[in-house]
């Protein structure tokens, strides 16, 4: 980073340590309004971040400084950015709505998206009508999606989240690790001739997917007998052959390309389960929130860019405050699986000690994503962040509109989401705000505590506040929003990557456990 604005920065955020957050919101009134932005559906509200306008204007100088404008460009024209693996990262391009072509390799990569997207729409409807029958002849009941890290994660975040958009009744389930008793469990209790099988791989040889693929296709071709292969099973994959090799009818095997990375692959077939339970309308509901993001992220300024603003938060606080984790807070259940989606998403993405060029780099990168639903985290893990001593910054996620509810009457529903609301902004408060000595004098005080006791106490209520926090809304937990807001972390992250100069599409960090893995306990499998 460029010398004077890191030196701007370092003297800009001496001025802002001095300054509490309540004194920020003193001395400005229209703080909150002015430190809020809004795109695709969603608003943030940044204004208990310990930042004033002259590092907004600062973090903007960076921003250009490091021609991110330009890198944006370059990614979203399909240019080498991972370049370790010498390939493009062009999972923009699969919800891309615009009529001009994308080129990979000078190949314009748009019509075999189109094509792929139209063989999934086939395959669902013929799944959701009852013309794909199983090796019995029955309509399809159940799913299981055979996958790990991106190939199962965005699947199963946001097929929970959206659960009131389903329109049918198949019941999905998911199998990730080795650990056989969930394996057991599930096959123990499903009917096995009206489930359809999904193995998601983009390399069709990961260990998990592959040792449970090969277990559940035993068992079921000793019960069924070789044809359950042909009616029963569907291969995701960028790995045709292999997927050939193993079995799967070509008309049965969606692809994936060499330039959408595993963590941003819910775009791609990946998403086919999510097509498969929300339907066709919905899914493209989905695709269509997070193009929406991708517009703001590509055409609008830096004052108003919410994954640009986002990033540099994040930069700020692990720079300047020493953070090291960052907490996810989502105020609704349905957003759970969310979390671990996330930490996929940023920490195999920012968890790079080398440069682009492969420097060392002698300042932290990234942080430990982890967090919870609101109430419980409230009631687990919260007492840290206010009292302990690391600095966390959180991100709440809010959802404006209640759910759908089914039993519950509409008053009641109202009540709960009010509170709901209100538990997030009233948590906020108390994390910018905090509770001081005389505060929490008075409050004994008022408690009946004599004054030397006050004294005595007091010391173990106070609450440092000055914890920077973003709060999120999205207007509805809908596929639209939903889109977004993944494509809002997607950028964020790719906007962190530019500012720390690391390549954030790689992840040879993983690779080493599966070696040796392979290398010493190959025999015994
Ligand atoms: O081990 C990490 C990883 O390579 C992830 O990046 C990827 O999402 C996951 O494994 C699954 O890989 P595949 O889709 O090839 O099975």
């Amino acid at each position: 980073m460029d010398r004077n604005l890191q030196m701007a920065l370092e003297e800009n955020n001496n001025e802002i340590k001095a300054l509490s957050m309540r004194e920020l919101f003193q001395a400005d009134k229209l703080r909150s309004s002015r430190y809020t932005v809004s795109a695709a559906g969603l608003t943030l509200d940044y204004s208990r971040q310990k930042i004033n306008d002259q590092s907004l204007h600062l973090f903007a100088g960076i921003a250009k400084n490091l021609l991110l404008t330009t890198q944006i460009d370059a990614l979203f024209n399909g240019q080498t950015m991972n370049n370790t693996e010498n390939r493009a990262a062009l999972h923009m391009a699969l919800r891309d709505q615009n009529d001009q072509p994308i080129y990979v390799n000078n190949q314009d990569i748009k019509p075999a998206i189109h094509a792929m997207q139209a063989n999934m729409r086939k395959l669902a409807e013929e799944i959701i009508s009852g013309q794909f029958l199983s090796v019995t002849d029955k309509p399809f009941t159940d799913i299981v999606l055979l996958g790990i890290g991106g190939s199962l994660l965005g699947p199963l975040m946001t097929i929970d989240a959206l659960s009131d958009y389903r329109v049918n009744s198949l019941r999905f389930h998911v199998i990730s690790t080795l650990d056989e008793k969930p394996l057991d469990n599930l096959l123990s209790t499903l009917p096995l001739d009206s489930t359809l099988f999904i193995i998601a791989s983009k390399s069709f040889t990961t260990f998990e997917t592959l040792t449970n693929a090969n277990t559940i296709l035993s068992l079921l071709q000793q019960q069924f007998g070789p044809d359950i292969l042909a009616k029963q099973f569907i291969a995701i994959t960028e790995a045709h052959d292999k997927a050939r090799h193993f079995g799967i009818p070509a008309t049965h095997i969606l692809p994936i390309w060499s330039w959408v990375g595993g963590r941003f692959s819910i775009w791609s077939s990946v998403g086919f389960s999510l097509m498969l339970i929300i339907g066709v309308k919905h899914y493209e509901a989905f695709l269509n929130g997070a193009f929406a993001m991708d517009q703001h992220f590509r055409t609008v300024a830096f004052s108003h860019n919410m994954p640009m603003i986002m990033a540099c938060l994040s930069f700020w606080s692990i720079q300047f405050f020493g953070a090291k984790a960052e907490a996810i807070i989502p105020y609704s259940e349905q957003l759970r699986y969310f979390i671990p989606y996330l930490q996929q998403l940023s920490m195999e993405s920012l968890g790079k000690s080398v440069s682009k060029e492969g420097k060392i780099l002698h300042y932290q990168t990234g942080e430990v994503v982890f967090g919870l639903e609101g109430c419980n985290s409230q009631h687990t893990f919260f007492q840290l962040l206010h009292q302990g001593t690391p600095l966390i910054p959180i991100d709440f996620i809010l959802i404006n509109e209640p759910a759908t509810c089914k039993i519950l009457p509409k008053e009641q529903v109202r009540l709960h989401h009010q509170a709901l609301l209100a538990s997030a902004h009233s948590q906020a408060e108390a994390f910018a705000k905090g509770q001081t000595l005389t505060e929490s004098i008075g409050i004994l005080l008022k408690n009946g505590l004599s004054q030397q006791e006050a004294e005595n106490l007091a010391p173990h209520l106070v609450i440092a506040g000055n914890k920077p926090c973003n709060l999120i809304t999205l207007a509805k937990l809908d596929p639209f929003h939903l889109g977004a807001l993944i494509a809002l972390y997607e950028h964020k992250i790719f906007t962190e990557s530019v500012l720390w100069d690391i390549n954030p599409f790689d992840q040879w960090g993983v690779e080493l456990g599966k070696r040796i893995m392979r290398d010493k306990h190959a025999d015994a499998f």
